[in-house]
């Protein structure tokens, strides 16, 4: 990734995220726990297909939380958030 990351926008996905309490869940670091996978530092473009995949129901969790968690959510949230993610360390 060479480009510099947008600060407003990652700041606006801190907050989607500490809304939906994604960083709960995946821990503060989003290194994961347990059956929770690690986002920091995925791909984008796989962290975006994964979120839209729990949406639309083409993907299947081993259990249904982030099909919950994404219920109420937006595309353009989903594009934010994998922005976010994709830049963490
Ligand atoms: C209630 C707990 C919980 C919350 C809140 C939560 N997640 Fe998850 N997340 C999980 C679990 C459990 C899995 C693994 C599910 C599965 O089996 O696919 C997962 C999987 C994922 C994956 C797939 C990762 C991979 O490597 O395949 C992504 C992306 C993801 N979560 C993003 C998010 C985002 C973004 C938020 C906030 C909007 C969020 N999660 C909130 C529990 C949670």
């Amino acid at each position: 990734m060479s480009d510099t990351p947008d600060a407003a926008r990652m700041e606006r996905a801190r907050a989607l995220s500490q809304q939906n309490h994604c960083n709960f869940c995946h821990q503060s670091n989003y290194a994961g726990q347990e059956n929770v996978p690690r986002l920091a530092g995925q791909r984008e473009d796989y962290l975006l297909k994964a979120l839209r995949g729990y949406k639309d129901n083409s993907r299947r969790g081993y259990d249904a939380q982030m099909s919950e968690v994404v219920y109420a959510m937006k595309d353009e949230d989903f594009v934010d958030l994998a922005y976010f993610l994709a830049r963490l360390k």
